[in-house]
């Protein structure tokens, strides 16, 4: 499919051109895809936002972003240069119908010097609210009519809850067919979550102990060190469970315990989904207390350095409610996984930044050992490091040479960077080539993400509707309120975390 692609020239409109988005992740994407020859040889990608820019300002404005947060570093001048070429920026206001006209005039330039018919891509980097309005005016300016060659990408936060996605989805849904709709999860795009179907259904041996015969439980933890930064703003009217837990973290889960799909076709691996979100317990309004922790951050010292409390964030409420630290243990009511419980966590300003899935096995049906030489006994674990560390570890229980028997756990490690020289694409690649291949694997389809937001709205509207009295309530460097860990221990367990080597 990929192979397709250098021959089909492509056209990205870039909505919120000059946005952070644009220049941390996008643009920086489709230069290392173009260094890497992903890109056709006819390609134009127009930024567009409400400053006055040259083609040429525009142009300097992504090279700062590409020399900051390139996975390369900093750009070389000939190639920058031919890269260029292919920037264009066009002032608007998306609210104006004129500037869709604009827009066509663009792509009917670029169709006839080409001498053919381009994809286009309409990428709404933008704040939400201009989602629908945006959508509207590519429709009134007909740039959408042609289903093949026309796609539309939305980046999250699709929608607000439950009531608000549906009808996003509506509305979208009137104007562009959904297989021309990129509602994007950019964890979808990282190569260690895409690896991890790859490892499940490539490999015969792990399907007989996938499920609740052989799996006593699975933790899902997404732990980040920084706080909200300059996204107070936006943050304080979400917080963890819709930012990261609707999104991120469920799709994690999706990803553990779907069946395997028919074939790798994007909507037959969606549907398989989608089927884990429809088959998760319900919340009644009275498992909320025992099956959920909120958490919100104190200020404190984190490496030498004193970092604000949540509260103290700039355009954050002095007496917020929202929470920066999530836990859920959740069930999946099928032939499966019943019984199984899947604890996910996920918070901000903690210890540690690191995304891991941790896969715990039943423990031996009988211990041959005397007790005194498996003293750091452990039961099996699979543990899948998404990031910063890449890699999947097999805990297993060996003995320790010597001329006693004395037993230990040991880990079997596939570390990404010992095995392969190449360096991983940012996730943001995977998806842009992705969208101008038309492949949606990798992408939201607008049930997947309904019922998502359908299973999290008990626990919303409990949080919403009552004030946390213990807020803030654990801090920051810390690994979130205590609670947490009641939670899991409550079980016989406890929060499985990597070695930090050094890396925070
Ligand atoms: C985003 C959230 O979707 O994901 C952020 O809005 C969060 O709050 C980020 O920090 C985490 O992504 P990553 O790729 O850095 O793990």
């Amino acid at each position: 499919m990929y192979s397709t692609l250098k021959s089909q020239p492509v056209i990205i409109i870039i909505f919120g051109g000059t946005g952070d988005l644009n220049s941390r992740k996008l643009a920086p994407a489709l230069y290392n895809l173009f260094l890497d020859g992903w890109l056709p040889d006819d390609f134009s990608i127009i930024g567009t936002g409400r400053t006055s820019l040259t083609d040429e300002a525009f142009a300097e404005k992504l090279l700062d972003g590409i020399n900051k947060f390139s996975r390369r570093g900093k750009a070389k001048k000939d190639k920058w240069e031919a890269f260029s070429k292919h920037l264009f920026y066009q002032a608007a206001d998306v609210k104006d119908v004129k500037t869709y006209k604009e827009f066509g005039t663009r792509i009917d330039k670029h169709n006839s010097e080409w001498k053919t018919i381009a994809d286009v891509i309409y990428y709404l980097a933008v704040a939400p609210d201009l989602f629908p309005i945006i959508a509207e005016n590519i429709s009134k300016a007909k740039l959408a009519e042609d289903t093949k060659k026309t796609r539309i990408v939305i980046e999250k936060p699709f929608g607000h809850d439950l009531e608000t996605s549906r009808s996003l989805n509506k509305l979208i849904g009137g104007i562009f067919n959904e297989c021309q709709i990129y509602r994007i999860d950019h964890y979808l795009g990282k190569e260690t979550v895409q690896n991890i179907m790859a490892f499940r259904f490539a490999n015969a041996i792990l399907e007989p102990i996938w499920n609740r015969n052989y799996i006593e439980h699975v933790q899902i933890s997404v732990t980040e060190h920084l706080g909200v930064e300059d996204r107070g703003g936006y943050y304080d009217g979400s917080g963890a469970l819709r930012d990261m837990i609707q999104n991120h973290l469920l799709q994690l889960l999706c990803l553990v315990a779907m069946e395997a799909p028919n074939s790798f076709n994007a909507d037959e691996v969606r549907n398989r989904k989608v089927d884990v979100l429809n088959a998760m317990r319900k919340f009644e309004p009275e498992d909320i207390r025992m099956s959920t922790v909120r958490g919100q951050y104190t200020g404190g010292w984190m490496e030498g350095k004193e970092v604000s409390g949540y509260r103290d964030e700039v355009k954050v409420d002095k007496e917020s409610n929202t929470e920066t630290f999530a836990a859920i243990k959740f069930f999946i009511d099928n032939w499966r996984w019943k019984g199984v419980p899947f604890y996910v966590r996920t918070g901000k300003r903690m210890h540690q930044s690191a995304s891991v899935i941790s896969i715990q096995f039943r423990d031996v049906p009988h211990l041959i050992f005397p007790a005194e030489v498996s003293e750091s006994w452990q039961q099996n674990r699979l543990i899948i490091s998404i990031q910063p560390e890449m890699s999947i570890r097999l805990q297993v229980q060996a003995k320790r040479p010597g001329l006693e028997m004395a037993l230990n756990t040991v880990d079997m490690v596939f570390d990404y960077k010992g095995t392969y020289a190449s360096q991983a694409p940012e996730a943001y690649e995977t998806l842009l080539l992705d969208t101008m291949v038309g492949d949606q694997t990798l992408f939201m389809r607008g049930d997947q993400v309904e019922a998502a937001w359908d299973l999290l709205m008990p626990i919303l509207n409990a949080w919403e509707g009552r004030q946390s009295l213990n807020f803030p309530n654990y801090s920051a460097d810390s690994w979130g309120p205590e609670l947490a860990e009641a939670l899991i221990a409550r079980d016989g367990f406890h929060w499985f975390t990597l070695p930090l080597n050094g890396k925070k």
